[in-house]
């Protein structure tokens, strides 16, 4: 449900709600969990897809990962909320929201926090991020973009969501990739994104099962 129908209807008469289980076979506790790599920049020649074609290639070499991708300079959401009339793109990333197990956010620092384009897609919907859990990519100066994280996590508490404790974090981006978009250090890269994938693939794992009514 989106966010503007979601306010109107539901947020003045009752509390956040998680979805309802249903009652699902244990095989699916191992099955491939779908994780989308969201790009949240969309700064005309930003720096944001070189990390995030880093992580969705990371992801895509591990067989307990299904890549899904959603860039937000593509898809162009509106900026005017309003609830009459769909809008493509929203419901292109409302699907993929509603589809994923878990979401990987790729944020750059904008003056000590995250762009006003994530926030944009962030605001659009509400169910589909309930019990989501969130991991992050994030860049910058000397900082590395932390500051956006951790503000997004405050914004994500909000949304019912889970906001993993790894970071893959890249302070002075230029120095971690050339110019094609490969690692200039890929070894302790991939050592850092496998842990974090781990961590994230544990929250998808729990959340899907729990989701799914069983423990
Ligand atoms: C409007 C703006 C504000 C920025 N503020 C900060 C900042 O507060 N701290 C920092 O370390 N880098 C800051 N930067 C540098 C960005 O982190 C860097 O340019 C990064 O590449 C931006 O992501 P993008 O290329 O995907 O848009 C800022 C960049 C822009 C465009």
């Amino acid at each position: 449900m989106r966010y503007v129908t979601y306010w109107k209807e539901q947020i003045m008469t009752r509390p956040t709600t998680l979805p309802d289980p249903t009652p699902r076979s244990a095989r699916d506790h191992e099955r491939p969990v779908r994780v989308l790599v969201m790009t949240g920049s969309t700064r005309e020649g930003r720096f944001g897809p070189v990390p995030a074609r880093w992580a969705a290639e990371h992801a895509r070499l591990r067989d307990d990962i299904d890549v899904d991708v959603a860039d937000l300079a593509d898809l162009d959401l509106p900026t005017v909320m309003n609830d009459h009339g769909a809008h493509p793109a929203l419901a292109s990333l409302g699907g993929q929201l509603h589809a994923a197990d878990a979401v990987v956010i790729v944020t750059p620092v904008y003056n000590r926090g995250y762009p006003a384009s994530l926030k944009n897609a962030i605001d659009w919907f509400h169910d589909e991020w309930a019990a989501t859990p969130i991991g992050f990519v994030s860049y910058g100066g000397r900082t590395g973009g932390i500051e956006a994280v951790e503000q997004l996590r405050t914004v994500f508490v909000e949304l019912g969501t889970m906001t993993i404790r790894n970071v893959l974090t890249f302070p002075d981006y230029p120095d971690h990739f050339h110019d094609d978009g490969t690692p200039t250090a890929p070894d302790a890269l991939a050592g850092a994104a496998a842990g974090f994938f781990d961590q994230l693939l544990w929250w998808a794992r729990a959340l899907r099962d729990a989701k799914a009514g069983h423990s």
